[in-house]
């Protein structure tokens, strides 16, 4: 019985007929099954050879179907590698990689650069209550930046808006925080507007707030000197020019010499030598008392900051020169390998 059921395996050809034998022998029905239930039949002394018989022959079955298997598989392998479309020699697939986009890592280094002057990063969320949005930053009801065709809004009665800045975050940070403290908090923001190479729908802002006893606009200038100085690695030229945001008291426009021409006049800096870099003030009195409204742990008559929100992308087009804003979220990976 072991000799054929081992000449039957050799000759299988493939897995079915090494299947087909399989059955044939182990399974419940099968040979060795009916060997062993035909033991009781036996004379007593018979027995027990017969048994062990009974199951070497089941062992041998098994051993000789897992060669079997093994020399299918060898065979397989064989004619695979005789065949002539096969070569081991040549390179494989070459593995892209993918890189992290321009504005992710100047916002990390962003983060860090701040991080290390003691700053903590903030999120807030993107789908902003009015209130957070405009209210609490001191913006009348009437005011521009209001208007439909500047602000994308989220629901009829106008509770809800797509954050047109991210200013509504120095409200948030007020109302969880406890002064002293110093935040930036970097995010996408949105506006309902024509698109051209300097305007995009959605765009990033860093904003940074600093509420504290004694905050002057010295500490204001320092702070945004000293972060461009190692931002770009030299020493940097600023200028503070008078400028109007509800939310401050004073409020400046921030200028900083281009970096990309070193204040010589570029098509970057369309040749005045100067960049916009972001807007900032000391922060508006009324804008404190909403955020820190209703904390009796919080004197907000002794409590004065600075708080400036500056454009992500236009800091990473100054940096390398990109000059359509649209590339940043048009998904070219054309435009993102350069980086
Ligand atoms: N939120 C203002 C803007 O989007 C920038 C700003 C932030 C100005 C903080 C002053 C203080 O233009």
């Amino acid at each position: 019985l072991q000799r054929t059921a081992a000449e039957r395996i050799a000759r299988a050809s493939d897995e079915e007929g090494l299947r087909a034998i399989e059955r044939e022998y182990l399974d419940k029905g099968g040979v060795i099954a009916g060997l062993l239930a035909s033991i009781p039949t036996l004379e007593p002394t018979e027995r027990r050879e017969f048994g062990q018989s009974a199951n070497g022959l089941k062992q041998a079955v098994q051993a000789a179907l897992a060669d079997g298997r093994a020399a299918l598989a060898a065979g397989r392998l064989a004619a695979e590698l005789a065949a002539d479309d096969f070569d081991p020699t040549l390179p494989g697939a070459r593995l892209e990689r993918g890189s992290l986009h321009p504005l992710t890592q100047v916002r990390r280094e962003v983060e860090d650069l701040f991080s290390s002057m003691g700053y903590q990063v903030l999120d807030g969320p993107e789908v902003e209550l009015d209130y957070y949005n405009f209210q609490a930053l001191n913006i009348p009801v009437d005011h521009p930046s209001r208007e439909e065709q500047d602000t994308f809004y989220c629901d009829r009665e106008h509770t809800l808006v797509m954050r047109t800045q991210t200013s509504p975050v120095q409200i948030r940070a007020m109302e969880r925080m406890t002064p002293p403290f110093r935040v930036i908090a970097p995010g996408r923001v949105f506006r309902n507007e024509q698109q051209d190479a300097t305007h995009e729908h959605t765009f990033h802002q860093v904003e940074g707030l600093v509420v504290g006893h004694g905050v002057q606009v010295g500490h204001l200038t320092w702070t945004l000197k000293n972060f461009l100085t190692q931002l770009f690695d030299r020493e940097v030229p600023v200028r503070l020019r008078p400028g109007f945001f509800p939310f401050v008291e004073p409020g400046f426009e921030f200028d900083m010499g281009c970096a990309f021409c070193g204040g010589k006049g570029c098509r970057v800096c369309k040749g005045s030598g100067w960049i916009e870099f972001c807007g900032c003030g000391m922060v508006h009195p009324r804008v404190l008392e909403a955020g820190f409204a209703g904390r009796d742990d919080v004197d907000v008559s002794a409590l004065t900051g600075f708080a400036f929100g500056f454009g992500l992308d236009r800091l990473v087009m100054t940096r390398y020169g990109v000059d359509d804003i649209r590339q940043f979220m048009g998904g070219d990976l054309r435009f993102l390998e350069q980086f």
